[in-house]
């Protein structure tokens, strides 16, 4: 291969990896089917911010606080979390990432989650845990795209302005709060079948405050 005399700064991570146990999987996406039902304020909140779909994340964000069983994932999920923080190259000085929120979301055909960040977070994140076919992935933007200007586009595969991640049941997303995401319209289709995931951010807590 031709050596290069640039070098790549500056690059944007995304984390994913699977959860193995599906029978969890299918208990938890009940479980969010269950806190929708009882969750009144949410669903409120919900078809005035979030149309076609359900989320809790004005009302209920302490999913592992809450639930033995979200315990049980938000301690898997933390272990991912640090792993990713290693890949990162983070300097914790002493401290560590801890969550802060976590809450569900669940889309229907119709439904959709424009472009946004995670302020005053450091790493977030989302669990899948039904992706029924042709319900939607999440998109995250090149977080440089509002400098880019007169510059050409990238004819390598993977560096367009965009990359897609699709998710399936049991999948891991992780990646910077800093970075832009949204989640496309879920067209009506093949499915009809909600789309259910659980999303979280991690904050940078230091060793005083454990
Ligand atoms: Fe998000």
């Amino acid at each position: 291969m031709k050596k290069l005399r640039s070098t790549a700064l500056f690059p944007t991570l995304i984390f994913s990896t699977r959860f193995k146990d599906k029978k969890l999987c299918r208990e938890l996406a009940e479980e969010c089917e269950g806190f929708a039902r009882l969750d009144d304020q949410g669903r409120k909140w919900s078809l005035v911010n979030y149309p076609h779909g359900y989320t809790s994340y004005a009302s209920i964000t302490d999913l592992h606080l809450r639930s033995s069983q979200f315990e049980k994932l938000g301690r898997w999920i933390d272990s991912q979390v640090a792993i990713f923080a290693q890949e990162l190259g983070y300097d914790l000085k002493g401290g560590r990432l801890r969550m802060t929120t976590f809450w569900i979301n669940i889309m229907k055909p119709g439904a959709s989650h424009p472009f946004h960040l995670h302020p005053l977070s450091t790493v977030s994140g989302t669990f899948y845990l039904k992706t029924p076919p042709g319900c939607p992935a999440i998109r995250f933007e090149d977080p440089r795209a509002t400098q880019f200007m007169a510059r050409p586009s990238i004819l390598e595969k993977g560096s367009g302005l965009f990359h897609t991640y699709k998710p399936s049941e049991g999948s891991l997303v992780l990646f910077e709060s800093f970075v832009r995401h949204e989640v496309p319209s879920y067209r009506a289709g093949k499915s009809t079948k909600p789309r259910i995931s659980v999303s979280f951010n991690y904050e940078w807590v230091q060793p005083d405050r454990f």
